[in-house]
C-alpha cells in the first residue's frame, strides 16, 4: 500500500475536477497497461513456480543419489623377515586393501589400477593390480598384492634404514592405490577421473602392520 492509497484526499488525477472527463484513448490506454502488467506478472510467476519446482526436483535426485567417493580401507600390510638381517635379499611386501561404493544408485568403473609403495617419499616398489572392472553399487572389492623381485626394489642400504626404524619400534610406509575411475549413474556415464587412494601405515617390528594402521580408511582424491 502506497501512502497516497490511506489518504482520505488523494491527489491522484482521477479525483482533480479539472480532469473529471477522461478520453477514451485515456481509458483505452488504462485498459492496456494493467493487461500488460497481469501478463507480465502471470509470466513471472509462472517462471518463478519452474525455477522452485526444478529446485525441488534436483534436491529430491541429490538427495536420492547423493554421491559418494569410493573407500579404501588397509586391512592388511606386511614384510615377512624384517627382523632378519638378509631380509633384502627375498624381500616381500604383502597388503591387502578394500575399495567399497558405498552408493545406492552409481556404479564406478575401475580401469588401469595401480599401487605403489613409498619409503620416506621415495618409490620402492610398484605393480598393476586387477584389470578394469565394474564395481556395482553397495559393493566391496578386495585389492591384495604381493611385491617382490621385480616389483620391488630394496637393496641392503634400504634394509639397514627399515631395521633401523624397527629398532624404533616401527617403519613407515605409503601405499598408493590409483586407478582412472567413471561414474556411471542408470544410464549416463561420466568422463574419466585419476583417483589416488592414499594409504600411511606403519608395520611393527614383527613387520606386520600395527593396529593402529589396520582397516584405516585412505583418503582419496581425484587429479582431474
Ligand atoms: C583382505 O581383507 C578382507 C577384509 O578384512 C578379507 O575379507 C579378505 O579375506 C582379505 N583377503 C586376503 C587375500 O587377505
Ligand atoms: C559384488 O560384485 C560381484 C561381482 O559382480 C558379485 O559376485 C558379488 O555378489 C557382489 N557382492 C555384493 C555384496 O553385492
Amino acid at each position: 500500500m502506497s501512502t497516497m492509497d490511506r489518504l482520505p484526499i488523494s491527489s491522484g488525477p482521477e479525483t482533480r475536477p479539472i480532469k473529471r472527463h477522461h478520453t477514451a484513448r485515456y481509458y483505452a490506454h488504462r485498459v492496456q497497461e494493467s493487461l500488460t502488467t497481469r501478463v507480465s506478472k502471470v509470466i513471472c510467476a509462472t517462471i518463478l513456480t519452474l525455477v522452485f519446482l526444478f529446485g525441488v526436483i534436483a534436491f529430491i535426485l541429490w538427495l536420492s543419489l547423493r554421491p559418494h567417493r569410493p573407500r579404501f580401507f588397509v586391512h592388511g600390510f606386511s614384510i615377512p623377515g624384517l627382523g632378519q638381517p638378509t631380509g633384502f635379499e627375498n624381500a616381500q611386501i604383502i597388503f591387502n586393501v578394500t575399495a567399497r561404493n558405498s552408493n545406492q544408485h552409481i556404479g564406478f568403473y575401475y580401469d588401469s589400477m595401480e599401487a605403489y609403495v613409498y619409503y620416506r617419499d621415495q618409490k620402492i616398489g610398484s605393480s598393476p593390480l586387477v584389470g578394469s572392472f565394474y564395481q556395482e553399487p553397495k559393493n566391496t572389492t578386495v585389492l591384495s598384492e604381493v611385491l617382490s623381485g621385480a616389483t620391488l626394489t630394496v637393496n641392503s642400504q634400504r634394509w639397514t634404514q627399515f631395521m633401523n626404524d624397527r629398532g624404533r619400534g616401527m617403519v613407515n610406509f605409503r601405499l598408493d592405490i590409483t586407478s582412472i575411475i567413471k561414474f556411471k549413474v542408470t544410464t549416463w556415464d561420466s568422463r574419466h577421473h585419476r583417483m589416488h587412494a592414499t594409504c600411511e601405515v606403519a608395520v611393527g617390528p614383527d613387520g606386520s602392520i600395527l593396529a593402529t594402521s589396520k582397516d584405516k580408511r585412505c583418503p582419496v582424491y581425484f587429479t582431474n
